[in-house]
């Protein structure tokens, strides 16, 4: 990992991290790490297995044995194409609560590093700039009001046809803010390096072209 660059996007759901991490990763031609996904597939393995979040030793077990990959932008699990499944508001609920486990982070740390691969690495997730990827050259922090992107949430879900809530949308939203914020272990803080963007009253272009001035100023200070 050593001597390969990487760019860290961290933030709370629905701030647009993923969408502005793979546009970054797309434009520099580096690979892309959504970290949020391996924590979706743990959510959705113990949902399955129908284990409750007290059992640490099982799920820290599942953990350090997830049959996970990324394959051409889909999420398989031991082959199965889980992309769309781990996209609820219950998975992301579920990897929430996972998340909290210091042994989960612990057994997923490893995994993330080696994504970190020449000629470069974006990494999305909370905790990609202060914990995984501390070294990085460039850490991003991207928020948005809970109100805003509970607002991106609603629109996105009714266009896939699904009935919502925007109330009960916005509350889920402040309580994982709230469980991922104040968890004793990598919790959702911007590191004191990082760059951070509020889209709240941005459009995706805009934040993009913020970041990749930041990114192309950073790159070019590294290597004169
Ligand atoms: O980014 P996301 O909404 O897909 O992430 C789902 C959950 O996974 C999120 O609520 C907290 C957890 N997560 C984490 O704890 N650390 C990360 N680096 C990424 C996600």
């Amino acid at each position: 990992m050593a001597g390969i660059p990487v760019i860290t996007v961290d933030g709370p759901s629905g701030s647009g991290k993923g969408t502005l991490a793979q546009r970054i990763a797309e434009t520099l031609g580096w690979h892309f790490l959504d970290s949020g996904a391996i924590y979706r597939v743990l959510g959705l393995m113990v949902e399955r297995a129908g284990i409750s979040g007290e059992k640490i030793d099982k799920i820290s077990e599942m953990a350090a044995n997830m049959p996970l990959a990324f394959d051409r932008g889909k999420v398989l699990l031991d082959g199965e194409d889980v992309s769309e499944l781990i996209r609820t508001e219950t998975i992301g609920n579920q990897a929430s609560k996972v998340a909290a486990i210091p042994q989960v982070r612990e057994a997923l740390l490893a995994w993330q590093r080696k994504y970190a691969k020449a000629p470069g690495l974006v990494a999305d997730g909370r905790d990609m700039g202060t914990v995984v990827f501390p070294q990085a050259e460039v850490k991003i922090f991207l928020t948005a009001s809970a109100e805003e992107r509970a607002q991106r949430r609603y629109k996105q879900l009714k266009e896939k046809g699904l009935g919502v809530n925007l109330a009960r949308l916005t509350d889920e939203i402040r309580e994982r803010d709230e469980r991922d914020s104040k968890r004793a272990v990598a919790p959702l803080v911007a590191s004191n390096s990082a760059y951070q963007l509020d889209s709240t009253a941005m459009t995706i272009d805009e934040v993009f072209q913020r970041a990749m001035h930041k990114i192309r100023a950073s790159l070019s200070d590294l290597r004169p």
